[in-house]
C-alpha cells in the first residue's frame, strides 16, 4: 500500500496536489478532469490516482498520509470509500452527514481534514446547465434508484423546492428508507412507487432522473416505456459511459430535453479544486471534450 502513496508522492515532486481515492482507480476520469483547470489556469500542482484498498487499515493509513505529507491538499473518493471514510475524518460538513456520504477532503489550514458532498451541487449545476428551462416549483419529479448516488440526488431536489418527487427502486425498501430520511416536514411528498409501474407514474412529471446503472456500457438497458412523459419535460440519466443511453436516445428521439451524466460529474468537481488549489473553474464545452478524450 506505501508504495501507491510514494509513487504519488514522486509523481507531484513536491507541488500541491490531490488524488481520486478508490479501487480500482484505473478508469477513472477524475486526473482529466482536473488536470484541464490546472492546465488551463496555469497552476503548478497535480491529481493523480491512488488505489487504495477497501479496508479500514488502508483507509488509515490514507487519513495519515494526507495528515503528514505537507503538500497534500485533500482527495476525492470514489467506490467503495465514500461512506466508510467518515468516522475516520476530523470534521464533516453538514450537507454531506446527511447525505451519509464523502466524496471530497479538504486539508484545512490547521491540518484537519474536512469532509464535504459535492454530487448534490453537482447534478444541480448540471441540470440547471443542460436543461435551463425546467424549475423545480413547476411539478412532480420522478427518480428511478435509490442508491448511493439517488442519496444526493433526492436531497438536492427536495432542497431546490420539488412539490412531489415519485421515488422508485428495484429493492422497494431501499427507496422507502431513502424516502423517509429526506421528506421535508413542510408538506411536500416523497411518494414511494413500484419499480414494475415505471411507466405509468410519467403522468405531469417534468424531469426524469435515472440513478441505476441500467444504461451502462456492459450493463442491461433502462426499459421503460417513455410514452406518457410530457414532451417539455428533461430527461436526466447520470450515467456517462455511454454519454449517449439507450434511455437518453428514446427522450431525445421524441423531443424531451436530455441532460448526460458527464455535467454531474464536471462540475462536482469544481467545490474540491477551488479548495485544494485556490482558483474559482467553470465547466466549458472544451473540458468536456478533453474528458471525453482521455
Ligand atoms: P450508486 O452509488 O452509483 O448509486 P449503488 O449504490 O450500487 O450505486 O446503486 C445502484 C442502483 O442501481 C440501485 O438503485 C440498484 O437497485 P437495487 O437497490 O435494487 O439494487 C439499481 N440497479 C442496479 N442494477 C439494477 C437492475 N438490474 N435492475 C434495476 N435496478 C438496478
Amino acid at each position: 500500500m506505501s508504495a501507491a502513496f510514494d509513487a504519488l508522492k514522486k509523481e507531484a515532486a513536491g507541488r500541491p496536489f490531490a488524488a481520486i481515492v478508490g479501487w480500482p482507480v484505473e478508469h477513472s476520469r477524475s486526473p482529466a478532469l482536473h488536470g484541464f483547470w490546472l492546465k488551463q489556469h496555469g497552476i503548478d500542482g497535480h491529481y493523480g490516482r491512488l488505489p487504495v484498498e477497501p479496508t479500514t487499515p488502508a483507509l488509515e493509513a490514507l487519513v495519515a498520509f494526507l495528515h503528514t505529507t505537507p503538500n497534500a491538499r485533500g482527495c476525492n473518493l470514489t467506490l467503495p470509500h465514500k461512506v466508510e471514510i467518515i468516522p475516520l475524518l476530523d470534521h464533516v460538513d453538514a450537507a454531506a452527514a446527511r447525505i451519509g456520504a464523502v466524496n471530497t477532503v479538504i486539508k484545512r489550514p490547521d491540518g484537519s481534514l474536512e469532509g464535504r458532498n459535492s454530487d448534490a451541487f453537482g447534478f444541480l449545476a448540471a441540470l440547471i446547465d443542460g436543461a435551463p428551462r425546467w424549475t423545480a416549483p413547476k411539478g412532480p419529479v420522478v427518480v428511478l434508484g435509490a442508491g448511493g448516488a439517488a442519496r444526493a440526488i433526492v436531497a438536492s431536489l427536495m432542497d431546490a423546492g420539488v412539490p412531489e418527487l415519485r421515488l422508485l427502486n428495484r429493492t422497494q425498501s431501499a427507496a422507502v428508507a431513502l424516502g423517509a430520511a429526506f421528506t421535508p416536514d413542510d408538506g411536500r411528498r416523497i411518494a414511494i412507487e413500484r419499480w414494475d409501474d415505471r411507466n405509468g407514474v410519467l403522468d405531469d412529471a417534468t424531469l426524469l432522473v435515472n440513478t441505476t446503472s441500467l444504461g451502462m456500457k456492459g450493463q442491461p438497458p433502462l426499459e421503460i416505456d417513455l410514452a406518457r412523459l410530457p414532451k417539455d419535460a428533461a430527461v436526466n440519466d447520470i450515467v456517462y459511459a455511454p454519454l449517449e443511453t439507450p434511455l437518453l436516445a428514446a427522450a431525445r428521439a421524441r423531443g424531451n430535453r436530455c441532460v448526460d451524466g458527464l455535467g454531474m460529474l464536471l462540475h462536482q468537481g469544481r467545490m474540491g479544486f477551488e479548495a485544494w488549489f485556490g482558483t474559482k473553474v467553470a465547466v466549458s464545452e472544451a473540458q468536456r471534450q478533453a474528458v471525453l478524450a482521455a
